[in-house]
């Protein structure tokens, strides 16, 4: 008793819950050492953050200075800059010469710094800091600012004489800032930047991969990295072997069973994974097998049971015919004539459609050519609930 769950989605993993990935991870390392800026492109929720924070962890041991930031997290440009701007003046500086710092970085743009937390001392000089810039007002203002704080890694490094890796999660929201001038004015500003890596993760591939084209400001900007998904056979024996070292002995064929059901995305092995073996646990059992796995899926069917059918309602009568062809034929020849006709979906440009739709809401997702429900879960739901 008293052993913790071993398994852990809906946050970053590290160290011992993190499976694989060791050739990634060094070549992510490596470029970034080396001041590469790079492209890491996969759907939601196959790993890149997690990735992303283990290789700056390593980096960080290396005497690197590291600085994560989640673009999608800002509501506008002005907001990104200033919470870009922040994680860069407080990455690793004593709140003692924060002050003096920023103004010496930030000449030109004015920054307003406030320490909100009641105990300045605190432990970490970023909790409690906010950075703001009250004088920008125009959109000229705006790219004044942006290029002094694109520019900031740079300074840092030389102010510091240190190394820099930058990540900039969810990167592909920029385009909804200001696309075009956004990508213009970083690529400027990192070009020069030797001492500083980047990697540019971002979770729509589509969007991703055409910032890379000919003509858009980041084409042949550095290496591209597609995370795909973890090998099938070593993430079960993974999942397996953390049942067994928890002391819940996994029976034959457990981890391939959550790995299938989940697709083989990471977030939904994990989430399989961790509901078992909660459930196994509260029944006060030894081991684990597939009807423990069914009867978690059944539980967690049940819990999602509104959201799913909230879902279902907001789509178009096609699309959900579409996406239950989708789901039954196993996402392939959805065109075909034949499948067509044997689940009565509308024409072919209609099916098209659809799709593109339902790949815009991220219910689906096309990977390897082929078209799969983003949420596993949300795909056995179809296949039980809907008619
Ligand atoms: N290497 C890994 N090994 C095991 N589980 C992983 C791994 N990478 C990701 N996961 C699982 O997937 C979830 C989502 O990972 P995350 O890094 O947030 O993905 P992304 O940033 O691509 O959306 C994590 O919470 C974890 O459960
Ligand atoms: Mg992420």
């Amino acid at each position: 008793m008293g052993q913790e769950n071993p398994f852990v989605y809906g946050e970053i993993v590290t160290a011992g819950a993190f499976a694989d990935r060791e050739a990634e991870r060094e070549r992510l390392a490596r470029d970034l050492a080396e001041g590469q800026k790079v492209f890491l492109i996969s759907p939601r929720r196959y790993g890149k953050s997690s990735l992303v924070r283990d290789v700056l962890r390593g980096l960080s041991r290396q005497k690197i200075l590291t600085v994560e930031v989640t673009v999608a997290a800002s509501s506008s440009y002005v907001g990104f800059l200033e919470a870009y701007a922040r994680a860069l003046v407080t990455a690793d500086t004593p709140i003692g010469r924060l002050r003096r710092w920023t103004a010496e970085l930030l000449q030109a743009v004015r920054p307003e710094l406030r320490f909100d937390s009641p105990s300045p001392g605190g432990p970490s000089a970023g909790g409690g800091v906010t950075l703001a810039f009250p004088a920008v007002r125009t959109a000229r203002d705006t790219a004044r600012l942006a290029a002094e704080v694109f520019a900031l890694p740079g300074r840092i490094a030389a102010a510091r004489r240190q190394r820099l890796a930058i990540a900039l999660d969810e990167f592909q929201a920029v385009v909804s800032f200001d696309g075009g001038n956004v990508e213009h004015a970083l690529r400027a500003a990192v070009q020069d930047q030797r001492a500083v890596g980047y990697v540019f993760a971002g979770s729509e591939p589509s969007l991703m991969e055409r910032m890379l084209e000919p003509r858009r400001p980041f084409y042949k900007a550095g290496p591209v990295m597609r995370l795909e998904k973890i090998d099938e056979e070593l993430f079960a024996h993974f999942i397996e072997a953390r049942f067994a070292a928890s002391g819940l002995r996994p029976e034959p064929g457990l981890g391939a069973a959550i790995v299938e059901l989940a697709g083989n995305v990471p977030y939904d092995v994990q989430r399989l994974a961790h509901e078992t073996w909660d459930d196994v646990r509260v029944a006060g059992r030894r081991s684990a097998g597939l009807d423990d796995l069914h009867g978690t899926l059944t539980r967690l069917l049940g819990e999602h049971h509104t959201a799913f059918e909230e879902s279902w309602q907001r789509l178009t009568l096609a699309q959900r015919a579409v996406l239950r062809a989708l789901v039954l034929e196993d996402g392939r020849e959805l065109m075909s004539g034949d499948v067509r006709t044997r689940h009565r979906l509308p024409g072919a440009s209609s099916v098209q459609s659809a799709l593109a739709a339902l790949v815009r809401q991220d219910v689906v997702m096309k990977a390897e050519s082929r078209y799969t429900v983003s949420d596993s879960l949300y795909r056995e739901w179809v296949a039980r609930k809907t008619f």
